[in-house]
């Protein structure tokens, strides 16, 4: 064969994926368990379908990919990728590489290297269709060969930010997906925290949807200039084709979620890694899927008043978000650096946040002064680069404004106040763990550190 690599899925992502790569001039072998659909595939790549190899059987994928070859899997995470490869596998040669570019498990991807024996790279791709058809974000994992085989088509692929490519090979294993999942914790939370300031504009200040999506257009001109910030003007501004009623007043208020925010939390706890506002998203998530509940609860306690009668102004909203949004990153950053100590991973923190600047969900362009002050000093936590602190020191007044107000008129605000609750803790060198490990030692004689003598395995008057 001839083509320069395979795809197999050609579903929403696959289909996108399989066009840009043919778009940017590489010859690409295609199948899809569903002939059918390879087929109109193949009707449908118009002036690419001459780099487009469609094929009907597995067999005949292989034969049309140049040796060694390269396969790309975009299947649903999870079985489908093992039994996908366990398929494909013996069909293949010994340095044919697979390459799973799914939303997998990073344990899986971990597991999967270990098992396969062939050469495989697990590869996080964020950006949606969009960005698959036109530039996503490539966070590659596996052995290091691997990823410079296909590089130079990942990279042509990729988002570009500038000139700088939004692919890069994060590390070994699991690592790329490993980064995946913590990119989509953080979006988790970027999503979360603008929601919940819509919660004040909406219930606290009576705004309509399409006021709310001029604020948001206007916010996305000056700091928070962000994919997601843009994304929530357009639908804050849509109007429902059927009622010409604003759309966010038909939508159902209950959040879907395919996992990989809970696997993130999970995680975190794993490593001892405190991401409170991802935590808080993924928890409201759950809770908006509960309305039969959430209906009972409002029933039996009534809800917050309809308006807050200490609004806060519309900058001061801005600027918690601003520091809201610091807080979530700082956290996902640092709950990446523990990861490359427990791993054995040298996971780049300054490349990570240059490959999120474009592509990705969570794109935006602090993403660009975080990577400068992560490639400053990778190890520091972010709210302490000076850069950041400024900021911080800028914006937390207001967060705090923010999340008392919101508060007081009991309009649920989780991910922003976890994350001020989080700051706090940070900037609190006299904490209260003197009380927790009292009273450890009381129940359990579990013993603890002077401060003035530093003496361990110290006890209470109750010991002995
Ligand atoms: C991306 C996204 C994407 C994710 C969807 C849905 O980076 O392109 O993270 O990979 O699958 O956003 O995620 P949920 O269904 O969990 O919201």
């Amino acid at each position: 064969g001839t083509a320069e690599i395979g795809l197999i899925g050609l579903g929403t992502m696959g289909s996108a994926l399989a066009l840009n790569i043919a778009e940017k001039g590489f010859d690409i072998a295609v199948w899809n368990r569903t002939p059918e659909v390879t087929r109109d595939f193949a009707k449908e790549a118009g002036e690419l379908a001459p780099r487009v190899t469609p094929t009907e059987t597995l067999e005949e994928l292989v034969a049309a990919i140049a040796e060694p070859r390269a396969i790309i899997l975009m299947v649903p995470a999870g079985d489908p990728v093992d039994q996908q490869m366990a398929a494909l596998r013996p069909l293949l040669g010994p340095d044919d590489l697979i390459i799973d570019a799914g939303n997998a498990n990073f344990h899986d991807t971990n597991r999967r290297a270990a098992e396969d024996g062939g050469p495989f790279l697990g590869i996080g791709v964020s950006g949606g269709e969009e960005g698959a058809r036109h530039g996503p974000a490539i966070m590659g994992g596996g052995d290091r060969a691997n990823w410079d085989r296909v590089a130079h088509i990942l990279t042509a692929i990729s988002a570009k930010y500038q000139d700088h490519p939004c692919a890069a090979w994060m590390g070994e294993e699991g690592a790329g997906h490993f980064v995946k999942a913590v990119h989509n914790g953080i979006e988790y939370a970027d999503m979360q925290m603008i929601a919940e300031i819509y919660g004040i504009l909406r219930d606290g200040m009576g705004m309509e949807a399409a006021e709310i999506g001029d604020v948001f257009e206007r916010w996305n001109d000056g700091p928070l200039d962000s994919y997601l910030v843009e994304i929530s003007a357009k639908v804050a501004k849509a109007t429902d084709a059927a009622t010409g009623r604003p759309l966010l007043s038909v939508i159902e208020d209950a959040a879907g979620q395919k996992g990989t925010g809970r696997w993130t939390v999970i995680e975190a706890q794993h490593l001892g890694a405190p991401i409170p506002a991802i935590d808080s998203a993924v928890m409201a998530r759950n809770v908006s899927a509960r309305r039969d509940l959430r209906a009972e609860g409002e029933r039996l306690f009534g809800r917050g008043p309809e308006t807050m009668p200490d609004a806060p102004a519309l900058e001061t909203l801005e600027k918690a978000l601003i520091a809201g949004k610091i807080m979530c990153y700082a956290q996902g950053f640092s709950m990446i650096a523990r990861a490359s100590d427990q791993f054995g991973w040298a996971l780049p923190l300054p490349e990570i946040a240059r490959v999120w600047r474009a592509g990705c969900i969570i794109r935006s362009e602090m993403l660009n002064d975080m990577a400068s002050a992560l490639t400053d000093d990778p190890s520091r936590l972010l709210i302490f680069a000076p850069d950041f602190a400024e900021r911080v020191k800028d914006t937390q007044e207001s967060l705090r404004e923010t999340v008392i107000a919101a508060q007081r008129a009991g309009i649920a605000v989780p991910a922003l106040g976890s994350g001020l609750a989080w700051f706090d803790l940070i900037r609190t060198a006299r904490g209260t763990a003197d009380m927790i490990q009292g009273q450890r030692d009381f129940f359990g004689l579990h013993g603890f550190v002077r401060m003035d003598t530093g003496a361990t395995d110290q006890h209470g008057p109750w010991a002995g």
